[in-house]
């Protein structure tokens, strides 16, 4: 299952990265002093994350988009020790930190996020050049986060019509008006979770079969070729031309659902990449998905369990 170094680089775009802080808080309160039991800063953004799985498979990545100057040491470090290829533009500031307050004996977690630093319209160029050269060794990009506070709301857009000019392909895993500017630029395939897709065709998509509908109608409207609709722990449905395809993920104990998303990313990223069919590739992100939640924290489990899990995913044709 794994691949080594093969094939053109994958490229992995973070525009709005974070530095994740997780803190633990028994009996975490509101009004209340609160004592930190446990701390760690971990570099984050859901396309770095994703860089970081596809590393650790052994796919050759390189990473792009927005990263602030103060505090880059934490992500030079992790591209360092993962071979990932660092083409991140620098820009004024430090990037954001993500704060994630866990707290074991109530069972509960609490974000907070910073909104960001604003690229400026030199920082905006700057990657649309990088992004163009990248174009050029790259096969696949990977798109996915939200944008910065005050980038221009049709950042993605650009960046996807001048990867589709050079011939590039596209995976697209962003929500809300990030994502309804895109699509009209055609990404080639794009990952919304159901309350995503909800959110932008305004009605509730009651069964599968009504997210098949809506899928094939974001096809044909956007010139989009895969629509994967994440379904959380009842799975994935996959529409391309002539394939609606249903995985139902395994039972798996949950431990924390951080980063399914960016795990599914990963496989399905990595099974086009390897030349997988569309029902293999969703196979292995179901499987990927599954392997994430079962502990806490990003990345995947080791290879024989994750074999395990794509074993069990069920594939079923609708
Ligand atoms: N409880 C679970 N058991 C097994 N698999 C799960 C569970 N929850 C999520 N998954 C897997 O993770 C995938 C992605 O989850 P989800 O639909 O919640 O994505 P998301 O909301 O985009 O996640 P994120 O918040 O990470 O962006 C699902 O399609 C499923 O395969
Ligand atoms: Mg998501």
């Amino acid at each position: 299952m794994f691949s080594f170094l093969s094939g053109p680089p994958i490229a992995a775009v973070t525009l709005n990265p974070a530095v994740d802080q997780t803190i633990n808080v028994p009996n975490f309160a509101v009004n209340q002093v609160n004592r930190v039991t446990a701390t760690r800063r971990d570099p984050g953004g859901k396309g770095v994350n994703v860089a970081s799985i596809l590393a650790d498979r052994g796919l050759p990545v390189t990473v792009t988009g927005f990263l602030g100057r103060e505090n880059a040491a934490i992500f030079e470090e992790l591209f360092r020790r993962k071979a990932i290829l660092d083409r991140f533009v620098r820009i004024a500031g430090a990037t954001r930190t993500g704060i994630k307050i866990i707290d074991d004996v109530q069972g509960t977690t609490t974000d907070i996020n910073f909104p960001g630093q604003t690229p400026t319209s030199g920082d905006v160029d700057a990657l649309l050049t990088e992004t163009v050269e990248l174009a050029t060794q790259c096969d696949w990009f990977v798109m996915a986060g939200s944008l910065p506070a005050g980038a221009p709301p049709a950042l993605y857009y650009d960046l996807i019509t001048q990867v589709r000019t050079a011939g590039g392909r596209i995976v697209l895993d962003t929500s809300g008006p990030a994502l309804a500017k895109a699509l009209p630029a055609g990404p080639t395939l794009v990952k919304p979770n159901i309350h995503e897709m909800e959110a932008l065709c305004g009605r509730t998509l009651g069964n599968r079969a009504a997210v098949v509908d809506e899928a094939q109608r974001w096809r044909a409207q956007y010139d989009i070729q895969i629509v994967v609709v994440s379904l959380g722990a009842e799975g994935a449905v996959l529409v391309a031309e002539g394939a609606a395809l249903y995985a139902r993920p395994p039972a798996v104990t949950v431990a924390s659902t951080v980063g399914a998303g960016d795990a599914m990313v990963s496989g399905l990223v990595a099974g086009l990449h390897d030349g997988l069919s569309l029902a293999e590739s969703l196979r292995q992100a179901t499987a990927f998905a599954a392997g994430a939640v079962t502990f806490i924290g990003s990345g995947l489990p080791a290879p024989e369990a994750l074999a395990e899990l794509t074993n069990q995913v069920q594939m079923e044709e609708m």
